[in-house]
């Protein structure tokens, strides 16, 4: 189990408890977080749940995927060091505390 902050665009943050693996935009979406749009559900085509990630090494995330990287590259916010799509991050084992903030413009038009 982690303890997950998300940092909504508008709005306090909202702490999570997130499982062992548990994907990053199933945790935000079960908490409410704002701003993420999501539009294509997961499936990395979108990138509309951009997020920054604080608070743990960016290898304990996993790879980054080829597509994920071209996503992020076209994202409606500015690409940081720390992006990633929240789609494609599970939670690792005992990960500390993570901060997750969501990108405060998520809109874009899918190809
Ligand atoms: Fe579409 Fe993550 S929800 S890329």
């Amino acid at each position: 189990m982690a303890v997950v902050t998300f940092v909504p665009p508008v709005g306090a943050p909202i702490t999570a408890s997130a499982p062992t693996g548990a994907n990053l935009l199933s945790v935000a979406m079960a908490y409410g977080v704002g701003g993420l749009v999501a539009e294509c559900g997961g499936d990395a085509v979108c990138g509309t749940c951009h997020v920054f990630v604080s608070g743990i090494e960016p290898q304990r995330l996993g790879a980054m995927s080829e597509a994920e990287d071209e996503l992020l590259d076209d994202a409606a916010a500015p690409r940081r060091a720390n992006s990633r799509l929240a789609c494609q991050l599970a939670v690792p084992a005992e990960p500390g505390p993570i901060v997750v903030t969501v990108a405060a413009e998520q809109w874009r038009t899918m190809p």
